[in-house]
């Protein structure tokens, strides 16, 4: 008689071996175009389907996208097989506020008969991406995806990150997935139809990102603000290029790509952010909250922390001179946003962890916030930000 040697209890540990892909071109679908077809793996006797999303609002600033993209599926017909015809998407917050989306989505995947090794290229904005991506991810348990982020946020954060969703029940990104994207592609190129409040919000991000990580790097945005605002090509890709290693540094080699613990250490700002978003009806952007939500968090650092306030002066000098909205009225309405911070506890469970500084470079988790602190900070930015408009 055979008898199982296996114990009552089993715990196993394991790992999924992934691979981030992260590439830079100046021009995808004119001289680049290698770049993506050599992303496309195929293999002996099958051509991968291939997929293309774009963002409605990209491809009305740029007429040609739609034959650029047949033209290179054309170019590398014997590899790939496009699947079906470019299909168009509403740009901006509201492709996540309309759940209906998903289903639309859902069904053109399917009529296509897409399948785990086909490919789902998607070029827009971050909500477009995060709306398209959720989409990949849950269709057969998720199908390739590569992102063409457009803006400067997508391009040096949420592009290269691995969360997708949309929003529901009035809360940002309430339903969603963990999934590393097959490849990001940064390009250039496609930043240059930006709107000015769209590409310079996008570095509040990268603000952020070089607090959190690298003081040398916070300074040197810092000191190129102003180029950033005038969208000087090797500033704006040096700040992107940087900003988008930090990130995917942090989720490759930071332990906890998934968030499984109880810090999110990206979210240095976010807490307020995300709230205000809402609060908004999103017509705070969120490079915008975020900048809002980093000097408001800079401002509580220097007061109950280590951070000098030098430095929490420079970050908001920074994000200001790079032309970014520092102030919303609505942030006048603490109690509502204080309910910010309990919604960020409950989103990730246990106990509350807000990462704020000690200094440029060294984050640090904290599990309470003072109340008092904290309105005396937004007051602090408030201030700050009337005393700049006054002397424009
Ligand atoms: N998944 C993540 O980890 C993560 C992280 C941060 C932010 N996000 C999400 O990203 C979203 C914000 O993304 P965003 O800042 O990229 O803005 P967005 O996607 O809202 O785009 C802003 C506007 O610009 C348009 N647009 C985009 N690229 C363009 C271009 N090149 N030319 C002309 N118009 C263009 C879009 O259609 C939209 O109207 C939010 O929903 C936010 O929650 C996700
Ligand atoms: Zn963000």
């Amino acid at each position: 008689m055979f008898e199982s040697r296996v114990p009552d209890s089993l715990d196993l540990e394991f790992q999924v071996p992934s691979t981030h892909r992260l590439r830079f071109t100046n021009d995808i679908f004119a001289g680049d175009q290698e770049v993506l077809a050599d992303l496309l793996e195929t293999s002996p006797g099958r051509t991968p389907k291939v997929q293309f999303w774009v963002d409605e609002c990209v491809a009305q600033a740029n007429p040609d996208l739609k034959s650029k993209i047949r033209n290179f599926a054309q170019r590398y017909k014997d590899s790939i097989e496009l699947a079906g015809n470019v299909q168009f998407i509403t740009g901006g917050e509201d492709v996540k506020n309309d759940i209906h989306v998903m289903e639309r989505m859902l069904k053109v995947i399917n009529a296509h008969d897409l399948d785990r090794r086909s490919y789902i290229i998607v070029i827009g904005g971050g909500a477009v991406l995060d709306a398209v991506g959720f989409a990949a991810a849950i269709a057969h348990r998720g199908i390739r995806l590569i992102r063409i982020p457009t803006t400067t946020l997508a391009q040096a954060d949420s592009g290269v990150g691995v969360k997708n969703s949309v929003n529901l029940f009035h809360k940002k990104n309430w339903v969603g997935t963990f999934a590393v994207p097959w490849a990001v592609i940064n390009d250039a190129n496609l930043l240059r139809t930006l709107p000015e409040r769209d590409f310079r919000c996008g570095f509040s991000e990268a603000i952020k990102v070089a607090l959190l990580k690298d003081a040398t790097f916070f300074n040197w945005l810092c000191e190129h603000a102003g180029q950033i605002r005038n969208r000087e090509p090797d500033v704006c890709s040096t700040a992107i290029r940087e900003s988008s290693r930090w990130h995917i540094r942090h989720i490759t080699e930071g332990g906890d790509p998934f968030e499984a613990l109880e810090a999110r250490p990206l979210d240095f700002g976010h807490w307020s952010a995300h709230k205000l978003e809402v609060m908004t009806d999103f017509a705070v952007k969120h490079g915008e909250a975020v900048a809002m939500g980093v000097g408001i968090d800079c401002l509580y650092s220097a007061r109950t922390l280590g951070l000098d306030r030098k430095h929490a002066v420079e970050a908001i000098r920074a994000l200001t001179e790079m032309g970014i909205a520092m102030w919303h009225p609505l942030l006048e309405e603490s109690t509502t946003l204080f309910e910010g911070l309990e919604e960020f506890r409950q989103h990730l469970g246990g106990r509350l962890t807000i990462t704020m500084l000690n200094a440029p470079g060294e984050p640090v988790n904290v599990h309470e916030i003072d109340q008092i602190a904290m309105q005396e900070s937004m007051d602090e930015l408030a201030e700050m930000v009337s005393a700049t408009s006054d002397r424009t």
